[in-house]
């Protein structure tokens, strides 16, 4: 499946530029990569801002014609995973729900939004940091400090699309029981102690909805948003 490119020397955010595009009613075609060398006020998740670097990070965004749904959530990490193995960057996992992790370290953020028919898949990949601020330094990783490689982020961006095209194609965007499987293999939090919203308990499981489930001494708890720390990982 083909896909349109719309490529950018500087930007905010690829993911404010894609609603803005949306908003304004601009016809696109069902998937558009849009992508930046340069993002100057990039977001994270739970309003957060999300830093980068040019030729070191990888700013991009996947226009997808799907609405909201958590299913997008998860299918975008597993589809940024195949394209991750694809690239020969092997044992990465991911912490629920979507930040791609190799060992305690974070590589990749997820910030997926929407409007009534479309989802934004803003992805954010540390590539060819070798070293990063003090502050993030002991949870912070990237693809060129794991691999020893140097990767062309335009690249990268392209076939991260055809991998998120083909999972979210596969499945037009639930979590079929294929994907289910797939996701609870990969993700991190399983097994493992973990706080959240001042509660803490042990992740046992991923819903049929994409929650995550945790049993605690009051009994299982769906968590279906907000920030899950990992003990042990961040
Ligand atoms: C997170 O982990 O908090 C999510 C980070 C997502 C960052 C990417 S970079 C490209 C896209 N544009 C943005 O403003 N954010 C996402």
């Amino acid at each position: 499946m083909t896909f349109n490119v719309i490529k950018l020397k500087e930007t905010e955010s690829t993911n404010t530029y894609a609603k803005a595009l949306l908003r304004k009613g601009e016809p696109l075609m069902p998937y558009t990569l849009i992508y930046t060398s340069r993002q100057t006020a990039g977001r994270g998740r739970l309003g957060r801002s999300w830093e980068s670097e040019e030729g070191s990070t990888l700013c991009m965004s996947l226009v997808a014609p799907y609405p909201y749904a958590p299913a997008v959530t998860l299918l975008s990490a597993l589809g940024v995973h195949r394209a991750l193995c694809a690239l020969g960057v092997k044992n990465t996992k991911i912490k629920w729900p979507n930040d791609l992790i190799f060992g305690n370290k974070k590589l990749c953020g997820i910030l997926t939004e929407s409007t009534d028919k479309y989802a934004v898949i803003g992805i954010g990949i540390n590539l060819n940091t070798e070293d990063f601020p003090l502050e993030i330094a002991h949870k912070a990783t990237s693809l060129k400090m794991i691999t020893g490689k140097v990767f062309d982020p335009f690249e990268a961006a392209k076939l991260i699309t055809q991998k998120l095209v083909e999972i979210l194609e596969e499945t037009k965007g639930s979590l079929t029981p294929a994907i289910h499987r797939e996701y609870t293999a990969l993700c991190e939090n399983i097994g493992r102690e973990v706080s959240f919203r001042g509660k803490s308990g042990v992740a046992v499981a991923i819903d049929k909805d994409g929650s995550l489930l945790v049993q605690t001494a009051e009994g299982t708890e769906k968590i279906s948003s907000g920030e899950v720390f990992v003990c042990g990982i961040y």
